[in-house]
This record gives structure tokens, C-alpha cells and sequence, in this order.
């Protein structure tokens, strides 16, 4: 199979649509092709079509949204072993908050852990994308930060598959 993966998302203001269409350029940039996706549009996952998945959500109420979370029972046990990312958007107030707390309260590591327990290889710490209040924008930085994880992901992906 040809390298080819799935990048999903879900948004309300379009801050963490804006990081997926970042990575999945970005990964494209680096020999990873891939379709992006927002979550609701996608009908019917078929493992024989990827070799990769790529997964982020606003943080809601310190979890991923509703729509991620039904998403993920579009995930069989077919997908075991393949590589994934995750990724979210939420404040800085929130990563603070998780820090002091010691307890995560991101999306991004919510998704990770459904994944792994789908026995799915993570390639790469959570990306965190920080946006300020409920509509953004985004930090300073952050595009510029997502392609370097982007990046990072292609390159590692290469060494895998
Ligand atoms: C109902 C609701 C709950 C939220 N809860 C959190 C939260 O727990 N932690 C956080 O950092 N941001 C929270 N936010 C802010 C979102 O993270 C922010 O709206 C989102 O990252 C923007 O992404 P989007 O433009 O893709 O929708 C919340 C936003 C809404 C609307």
C-alpha cells in the first residue's frame, strides 16, 4: 500500500481547523500524503485505505469533543499497530492548570490514550496548540510550531512504514 493517511479534526471557530490543514499540508510537503477531514464528514473508515491517522480537537470542559468521541467508534481492531498522532487546541490557562493539577486536561492527551488502547503505535508527544479564549486566535507561534511537529511526524513515518 501506498503511504497515505487521514488527518481529522473537529472545530467550532475553525482554530483547530486551522492546525489540521497545517499538518496535512505540511505532511504532503514531506512525501505523507493524506485526505483531512472534518469529523462529521467522514462516513465509513476503512483501514485498507490508510496507514496512518492524525487526531485533534478543541479542548471542551478538559476532554475532546462529542463528535471525536463518536468518531472513535469508527476505529476497528483492524487499526492496531498503525501510527497516530494527536493534537488540540485550549488556553494557556488549561495547560497550567493540568501542570499544577498533575491531572491532564486536554483533548489532545484524552484522544492519545483511546488510541493506545486501540493498541495504536504513538509516533509523537500530543501537540498542544494554544488559542486564546473560546474563539481564538491562535498564539503567536503556533502554525510555526505545527509544521515543525508535522515535520517531525513525516520524518518518523518514513522510518516506520
Ligand atoms: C463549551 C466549551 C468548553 C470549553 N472548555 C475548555 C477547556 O476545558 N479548556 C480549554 O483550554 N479550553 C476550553 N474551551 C475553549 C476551547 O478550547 C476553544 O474554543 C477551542 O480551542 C477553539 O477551537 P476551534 O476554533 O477549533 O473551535 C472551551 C470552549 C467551549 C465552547
Amino acid at each position: 500500500m501506498k503511504m497515505k493517511g487521514i488527518v481529522v479534526y473537529d472545530t467550532s471557530y475553525g482554530n483547530t481547523k486551522k492546525i489540521a490543514e497545517t499538518i496535512a499540508e505540511t505532511l504532503k510537503e514531506h512525501g505523507a500524503e493524506n485526505d483531512l477531514f472534518y469529523v462529521k464528514d467522514v462516513k465509513k473508515l476503512n483501514v485498507n485505505d490508510y496507514n496512518f491517522i492524525i487526531v485533534g480537537s478543541p479542548t471542551r470542559f478538559g476532554t475532546m469533543s462529542f463528535a471525536i468521541k463518536f468518531f472513535f467508534g469508527k476505529i476497528n481492531n483492524e487499526w492496531v499497530n498503525k501510527p497516530f498522532a494527536a493534537f488540540d487546541t485550549e488556553n494557556p490557562e488549561n495547560v497550567e492548570k493540568s501542570r499544577i493539577e498533575k491531572k491532564e486536561w486536554s483533548a489532545a492527551e484524552k484522544i492519545a490514550e483511546k488510541l493506545k488502547d486501540k493498541k495504536m503505535k504513538q509516533m509523537l508527544p500530543v501537540l498542544k496548540a494554544l488559542v486564546f479564549g473560546q474563539k481564538g486566535p491562535l498564539k503567536e507561534g503556533e502554525i510555526k510550531r505545527t509544521k515543525e511537529y508535522a515535520k517531525e511526524f513525516a520524518i518518523k513515518l518514513k522510518k516506520e512504514i
